[in-house]
């Protein structure tokens, strides 16, 4: 498939933007912390030099580019998505309307693992290309890097399949793709009576398989009353540690189970979803530099009441990270924009803390803070220009801005 043409690819190339304005976001967005009427040199996709006046002699002979006086901001990071699957479940949008929970849907067996039945049906060529139909929109809005999350499958082949799909649609587009495995997602009809022994398949076979095909960047667990317990999580993350993989998790969406605490203590990247988290979950994550990722859309679609805590995040420093949560059940919105909408509007973000947890914090929660999510010298560069008035103006506005340029 052919890259949309606002796409410059800048490996291999000598690029300079001049007459921008520059967003680095590695504070914040106050009048300190931009750069006006600026430029920045790129050589080989790595930033080089950026600033303000008159740039050093030797960047004129780099390929010019007019930045037209617009913002360059680091291109976005989803850093939670589960973008890998087949089906739909729109059906089960309107039982919701009609008052049944998302909780009881899965408990009548639809939810996770009617998507599971649909995912393990398409072949390995059709996962492929429906994630690249939907891989393009999200380049389309500014997005670089994406995490992918397996955990429609949950079976051998079908975890294997899903997470090749997502490490080839890294390969051969201009998103990079961060894998995650999430084997224990949901428990499978065939093991309904015995959740221990699919816990047992995952940790000896499944998991083991998927990092000696080096398919998986990270591990997630989805613990839950509808997902996995903490000694099951537990299971699942140690051994994650064992193959020297990162881990994350699911925990706090709809109860809290003390999953926060258990994966801090592992040193996770990130938890995700935290709507239920408490005090101690938050001093825990303090302490090991856990992220926090907030997922509105999920927020939303459920009709959650329960939001984050916000307040108690700031009082720790905990880094807020925002993401879609891209999936066909709780969260079937594919927009970056909304989301740093909604996580100014329903948890009361300023645009300022939104807008980092796109960038800088989101590459943290994929431990990728040292290559991508600011603009600084040493930097990939991940970059894009957008027509707007200040960035505060992508968690304002919704629905009518697209970059006008990306550099990946
Ligand atoms: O992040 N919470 C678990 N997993 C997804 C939902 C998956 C689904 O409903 O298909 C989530 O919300
Ligand atoms: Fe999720």
């Amino acid at each position: 498939m052919q890259h949309p043409d606002f796409l410059i690819d800048s490996q291999d190339k000598s690029l300079f933007i001049h007459n921008v304005n520059i967003a680095p976001l590695s504070k914040g967005i106050t009048d300190d912390d931009l750069l006006y009427n600026a430029s920045i040199a790129i050589e080989n996709g790595d930033i080089v030099w950026l600033g303000k006046g008159k740039p050093p002699e030797q960047y004129s002979s780099f390929e010019q580019i007019d930045g037209s006086n617009q913002w360059l901001l680091p291109a976005f990071i989803d850093c939670h998505t589960h973008l890998v699957f087949a089906g739909s479940r729109a059906h089960e949008f309107e039982m919701r309307l009609t008052g049944k929970s998302y909780e009881e849907i899965a408990n009548a067996g639809g939810g996770i693992v009617s998507t599971v039945r649909a995912t393990r049906e398409a072949s390995e060529q059709e996962l492929y290309e429906l994630t690249t139909k939907r891989a393009f929109k999200w380049l389309a809005q500014g997005v670089a890097t994406i995490e992918i999350k397996s955990g429609y499958g949950l079976d051998i082949e079908s975890e294997l399949k899903m997470l090749r799909v997502a490490r080839r649609i890294g390969r051969d587009n201009a998103i990079d793709v961060a894998t995650t495995f999430l084997g224990a997602h949901a428990l499978p009809p065939e093991y309904k009576e015995n959740p221990d022994a699919y816990i047992d398949l995952v940790c000896e076979e499944m998991l083991p398989a998927a990092a000696q095909e080096e398919l998986v960047d990270a591990v997630d667990v989805f613990c839950e009353s509808i997902g996995f317990d903490l000694a099951q999580t537990k299971r699942v993350l140690s051994k994650a540690k064992s193959l020297n993989l990162e881990v994350k998790a699911h925990v706090e969406q709809l109860s809290n189970l003390g999953g926060s605490e258990l994966a801090a203590k592992l040193n996770a990247l990130s938890v995700d979803h935290v709507e239920y988290l408490d005090e101690a979950g938050v001093k825990a994550l303090a302490l090991s530099g856990t992220v926090a990722t907030l997922l509105p859309g999920a927020f939303y679609f459920l009709k959650e009441t329960q939001k984050p805590p916000v307040q108690l995040l700031r009082q720790y420093n905990i880094p807020m990270a925002i993401a879609t949560d891209f999936n066909p059940g709780s969260s079937p919105i594919a927009s970056v924009q909304l989301m740093l909408n909604m996580a100014c509007t329903f948890f009361a973000l300023t645009p300022e803390e939104a807008l980092l947890g796109v960038t800088k914090h989101a590459a943290q929660a994929l431990g990728k803070e040292h290559s991508i999510g600011t603009i600084e010298v040493g930097k990939r560069a991940k970059l894009a220009l957008w027509d707007i008035e200040h960035p505060r103006h992508l968690c304002y506005e919704f629905g009518i801005s697209q970059p006008e340029l990306m550099i990946v």
